[in-house]
């Protein structure tokens, strides 16, 4: 505790030295979100990096929300406390294997997760998060939608529109680890619990959501019920806020399983360590962020 002190009273003079802000997103340690200046989901961290007049951002998440900060923030500095914390789902896709597919169907959009790398989204219409997904592919001008690289997200959305969904079959490996069976045995542990869930999960679990959404969703919706009581199926990070918001209720998260590794590379020290040497930073090549920056931008304007 004596150290983490230290530590934290070194970020705020070097945050203030670098003219810095700090970004976590809900799935970091508790002791990021700490001294976080924003926390959020995907959607509200690429608004915080997009509106920011800070010199250097500092993204503490997993390497396509630093990819996604720069490409909207080009001017900026922004700097990660690991580049090892990668998004295994973001990986599941690739430039030639998309352009096929664009071949195959000409006349199709392409709707990407945010949850993708630069070269993706620079061969992107329009870009979405778990927050805004319905009403982005919904906001398309084609009936038809490629849409990369999260399958069940992407089954959630098509239960949701009407439009064709062409389906890539890339999936988060926290969220679609969570079975049917582990939400009933929660269940029958918790009787009197909701069970709120994140889209990324699995359709059939997905189906048994009293409450489906983002992460920010799934806070706000926990903090504005008159239950008193969830199971919970996303990000054990969650439960940061989740507890901050809601004292007085209990929070169960659904399995012990729902950490993401990648997520929990990041840690405080490395963190102040980053803002010493500003390193590393994130580079796009500006090819590729200024294509790129159009899909994001297209999202950013969906009312
Ligand atoms: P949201 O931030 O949109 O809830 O997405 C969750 C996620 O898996 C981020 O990697
Ligand atoms: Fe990627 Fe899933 Fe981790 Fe989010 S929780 S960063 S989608 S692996």
């Amino acid at each position: 505790e004596q150290q983490n002190r230290e530590l934290r009273e070194r970020l705020m003079q070097l945050k203030k030295e670098r003219n810095a802000i700090i970004l976590a997103h809900y799935y970091q340690r508790d002791e990021i979100q700490e001294v976080a200046d924003f926390r959020g989901d995907s959607f509200l961290l690429a608004q915080k990096a997009a509106e920011t007049d800070a010199d250097t951002i500092v993204f503490c998440g997993v390497h396509f929300m630093g990819e996604s900060a720069k490409i909207l923030a080009p001017n900026k500095t922004v700097i990660i406390p690991d580049e090892r914390a990668g998004c295994p789902m973001a990986d599941m896709v690739n430039v030639d294997g998309l352009r096929k597919l664009k071949a195959q169907h000409p006349n199709a959009k392409v709707v990407t997760y945010i949850n993708s790398s630069a070269e993706i989204k620079a061969e992107t219409d329009i870009c979405c998060t778990s927050a805004n997904a319905v009403k982005v592919v919904n906001s398309v001008d084609s009936d038809e939608i490629i849409w990369v690289p999260d399958k069940n997200l992407g089954h959630y959305v098509q239960q949701k529109t009407d439009k064709k969904m062409i389906i890539w079959e890339g999936y988060c490996n926290t969220h679609d680890m969570l079975t049917v069976k582990d939400v009933e045995e929660m269940r029958a542990k918790y009787p009197n619990a909701q069970f709120v869930v994140h889209p990324e999960c699995r359709p059939e679990v997905v189906a048994l959501g009293d409450f489906v959404g983002s992460t920010t969703a799934i806070i706000k919706y926990c903090k504005e019920s008159d239950c008193q009581e969830f199971i919970v199926g996303t990000e054990d990070g969650t439960g940061y806020q989740l507890r901050l918001d809601s004292p007085n209720k209990t929070f169960h998260f659904a399995t012990k399983y729902l950490v993401c590794p990648n997520m929990k590379v990041n840690n405080l020290k490395k963190l102040v360590k980053c803002l010493e040497t500003m390193q590393p930073q994130i580079y796009v090549p500006p090819h590729i962020a200024d294509q790129a920056r159009l899909s994001l931008e297209r999202m950013l304007q969906v009312k």
